[in-house]
């Protein structure tokens, strides 16, 4: 493993429980901060220029005002990086600083797998950059650094990555209201399944778009029962009921499926799951590729993640963690 030295920084992965692509039609959505994260390192260089490197993609180089010096991993390295440029640069431009920094990024999350990798990447830099300037971030503003750099990677998106990747726990999020802490009874025993296909999420949020011009009677309903799966999932949540949260995770699968953003890779694996004995199982994120989430019983978990992995996927339990963007060192 990679050591990282200067100002240390992380910010956890995300699922999304219930509400992807709705909330981007003012839905509620429930977004989980679990225990994988994105690590950032941050030091002030002697030179005025930018070095962003990710040590896990093997992409890195330098920006000197507009101009973008690849070191490694090709052209693709700018578009990858960028992000996370227009993230130190808002904090230079914050604190008036007129010098280089540096950042190395380490991460334990799958990338383009719709865990929000992008987003807990953004905030443990604004972090670490923020602490090295001797600027105390708000929580507030974490986000809204993170928000412009999604911004730059996903168009527009509904902002639910960043923030439960600066806040942690477990969100009730709302585009235009923001969002609230669910109090959640007990675990909420989860696998995440990989089917190992990557995806845009900004070609799938393309594709709901589409249908729900094409068929607005139809979607329109479809999203508002979305809505009301999602705040039946909360009553589920603070009070423990995993079965009832599953059978609406289950329920919620089928909308999602219904707007066009599933896949055989998914289904596959959402089928295992169901039939080794999770109680619910459904994508998570843009779909068409990248997970599925399994809500399990506690004594299930190897079952349900053997299951998954006999069809090809690549599978893990995972925690909920409180925990959001926070220093290291
Ligand atoms: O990028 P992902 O796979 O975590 O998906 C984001 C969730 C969407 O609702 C599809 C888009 C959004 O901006 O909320």
């Amino acid at each position: 493993m990679v050591q990282l030295l200067g100002v240390v920084a992380s910010a956890p992965a995300k699922i999304i429980l219930f509400g992807e692509h709705f909330v981007v039609y003012v839905e509620p959505a429930i977004v989980m901060a679990i225990d994988k994260r994105a690590y950032a390192s941050a030091d002030i260089r002697e030179d005025k220029l930018i070095y962003v490197k990710s040590v896990d993609l093997g992409m890195s180089g330098f920006f000197e005002g507009e101009d973008f010096h690849e070191e490694c991993g090709g052209q693709a390295a700018r578009r990858t990086l960028e992000p996370l440029k227009i993230a130190i640069q808002k904090i230079l431009e914050r604190t008036k600083t007129n010098a280089g920094i540096s950042v190395k990024v380490r991460s334990t999350i799958p990338v383009a797998a719709g865990l929000g990798s992008s987003a807990a990447v953004a905030a443990s830099v604004a972090t670490a950059v923020g602490r090295l300037l001797d600027l105390e971030l708000s929580k507030e503003e974490i986000f809204r650094i993170s928000y412009e750099a999604e911004r730059f990677v996903h168009g527009t998106p509904s902002g639910v990555d960043p923030t439960v990747s600066t806040y942690g726990g477990v969100l009730l999020y709302h585009k235009n209201k923001g969002f609230s802490q669910i109090e959640v009874k007990g675990e909420i025993p989860l696998v995440i399944g990989d089917t190992g296909v990557k995806r845009s999420t900004g070609d799938l949020v393309a594709t709901v778009h589409k249908i729900s011009k094409k068929h607005p009677s139809i979607i329109k309903p479809l999203l508002k029962i979305g809505g009301k799966i999602t705040l039946s999932a909360v009553k589920a949540l603070e009070t423990g009921d995993l079965h009832e949260l599953g059978e609406l995770m289950n329920i919620n699968h089928g909308l999602l499926c219904a707007v066009g953003v599933s896949d055989v890779s998914l289904e596959r694996l959402v089928h295992a799951a169901r039939e080794a004995g999770a109680l619910g199982a459904k994508l998570t994120g843009a779909g068409g590729g990248g997970c599925i989430i399994a809500l399990v019983e506690p004594n299930k978990c190897g079952q349900v993640v053997d299951a998954i992995e006999r069809v090809g996927g690549k599978a893990f339990d995972v925690k909920l963690t409180n925990q959001g963007a926070r220093i290291e060192n």
